[in-house]
């Protein structure tokens, strides 16, 4: 069980439209990850060593060596593409509705209510740019005492007002009122005020911006982990995307390089629990801007910061890596891009695997649960077993090759043969012999097991079980033969690898040194 998760999401780093990108007004080819790594800043060579390029749409990356990570792409379930959404998902919520916009204004109900609420008019009530609708109503603003209500193609209702005609503390009072108001089916994703101070034409707005989110419409893991009595520390907009809810401590973060400053501090604290981490200028500062460049310079600083940060976790330590929508800087809208996201996760105890792609981003928050020891009954569910590292006892392994017997295909010789071949983290490839009319070409069960294994990625083993006999009735033991043992030999240690027998009643182990001794190998071949 883990001690410590640190998830991190790099915003808007998606990895490929999804296929419902057009009902979201998208393009079948946006693609923000791919899009930035064919700009010649972009660096990648740290994610790329931990298995990126094994996701599935993602092996144009490339991939050297073992793999490290487990990895899988996620999808979003939920009606929506907004920073908002995409995290509530990751964190066990998935929204069946996109959270509500105003194209053309609040409906009048909406606007009385919160009149009533403040004793103050509204002007303006349409999608407008903050610099612009201060100087446009900023005079009648202040002439009336009338509040400016406006909004954007964001789910926002937003209030502006001169900070000698409403004082901040009451601009904050009127937006807990309309945060009340807007509920339900006006549920917008945030109020937020907008002081601004200043004469006519120089209006200009103050650092004293406050957002004021929607709670998230369930339980989250945050809530369930907080609930456990975990820590829940949050950086960056964590906060505020989940307007406080289940989080225990929150650290600032402005940008990535403080989010990333921060993280580091973190991991030399001692808590229990996760921590939680957005890094926010992929999206705000490249993505929506379609500065491509920018992008690829900020992925490449990131993953210079994530090569030195991987020494620091613990034995006990999970990271997680991920993504809550796309925003390709490469396409012509500045919008949002509903696409699959990354899912890269690292530890001691984390067994490098593919898991696929996952039909939604709360199988993170399933599998957080699960990794931590706390119950979740909320949305997604947990691969955790089949990212963990175990050990696989001689009897399991020996039952995985009686399974992968009844695969084999032994029409000549009669004699079948299952392997299961054990990886260093415990999984396990089976293998059964194919024979063939020319006989030469028949291919033996170990060996169908070691070349699926290594096609996979796998390189380091620890034991191979092997069974077999005539028509599949095991009543002898069936060792491997010298060219499966050569094979065996290419990718293990021959002193510790171990090869397990069975002839139906009795168990031996050997090592492969003493079924093959003063062995050749790869060492004989170095310069
Ligand atoms: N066989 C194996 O699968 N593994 C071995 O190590 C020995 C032999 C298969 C190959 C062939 O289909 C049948 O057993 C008889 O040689």
């Amino acid at each position: 069980m883990a001690k410590r998760v640190f998830l991190m999401v790099l915003d808007s780093c998606g990895i490929g439209a999804e296929p419902d990108y057009a009902d979201f007004g998208d393009l079948a080819d946006n693609n923000t990850f791919r899009h930035i790594a064919a700009h010649p800043d972009f660096r990648a060579d740290t994610v790329r060593r931990l298995g990126m390029g094994r996701m599935d749409g993602v092996t144009w990356l490339g991939a050297e060596g073992p793999q490290i990570a487990a990895v899988a792409r996620m999808r979003e379930r939920s009606r929506g593409k907004d920073t908002t959404i995409g995290h509530w998902e990751i964190a066990g919520a998935i929204s069946p509705e996109p959270l509500p916009t105003y194209p053309d204004g609040f409906p009048q109900e909406i606007l009385d209510a919160f009149s009533a609420a403040t004793g103050r008019g509204v002007l303006c009530n349409k999608p407008y740019s903050g610099t612009q609708v201060i100087h446009d109503y900023g005079r009648e603003h202040i002439a009336t005492g009338d509040l400016i209500v406006y909004t954007s193609a964001d789910s926002v209702f937003q209030i502006a007002a001169h900070e000698d005609v409403v004082p901040v503390e009451q601009l904050y009072e009127y937006c807990r009122a309309a945060r009340r108001i807007l509920t339900g089916r006006h549920g917008v994703g945030r109020v937020i005020a907008r002081p601004f101070v200043g004469e006519y034409p120089n209006y200009t707005r103050t650092g004293r911006r406050r957002d004021f989110s929607l709670e998230p419409p369930k339980e989250t893991v945050l809530d369930a982990l907080k609930a456990a009595g975990r820590d829940v520390i949050a950086v960056g907009k964590i906060t505020d995307v989940f307007a406080g809810r289940g989080i225990t401590r929150s650290v600032e973060a402005h940008n990535n390089d403080e989010g990333m400053a921060a993280t580091d501090r973190l991991v030399e604290e001692d808590f229990d629990g996760l921590c939680f981490i957005n890094l926010v200028d992929f999206d705000s500062s490249y993505g929506h801007r379609n500065n491509v460049a920018g992008y690829a310079r900020a992925f490449a600083a990131f993953d210079g910061w994530l090569d030195g940060f991987l020494p620091k976790l613990r034995p006990d330590d999970v990271l997680m890596i991920t993504a809550d929508h796309g925003c390709d800087p490469a396409d012509v809208s500045t919008d949002h891009t509903r696409e699959y996201t990354p899912l890269l996760i690292v530890g001691d105890t984390i067994r490098p695997t593919n898991v696929g792609t996952r039909p939604t981003f709360s199988d993170i928050a399933a599998t957080v649960a699960e990794l931590l020891g706390v119950a979740w009954s909320g949305d997604g569910v947990s691969f955790a077993a089949e990212i963990t590292k175990r050990t696989v006892s001689d009897e399991e392994l020996l039952d995985a090759a009686r399974a992968a017997m009844t695969g084999a295909y032994a029409p000549y010789s009669g004699y079948q043969v299952g392997a299961a071949l054990c990886t260093a983290g415990g999984t396990i490839y089976t293998g059964c012999n194919v024979e063939n009319a020319a006989y030469g070409a028949t291919i033996c069960a170990e060996r169908t097991a070691v070349l699926s294994a290594v096609a996979a990625g796998e390189r380091e083993f620890s034991a191979i079980a092997v069974v077999g006999g005539r028509k599949g009735k095991i009543e002898d033991f069936a060792p491997p033969c010298g060219s499966c043992r050569q094979v065996l030999r290419e990718f293990t240690d021959p002193a510790s690898f171990r090869i397990v027998l069975s002839n139906g009643s009795e168990t031996v182990s050997r090592t492969l040194e003493e079924l093959l001794p003063a062995s050749f190998g790869p060492a004989h071949l170095k310069q």
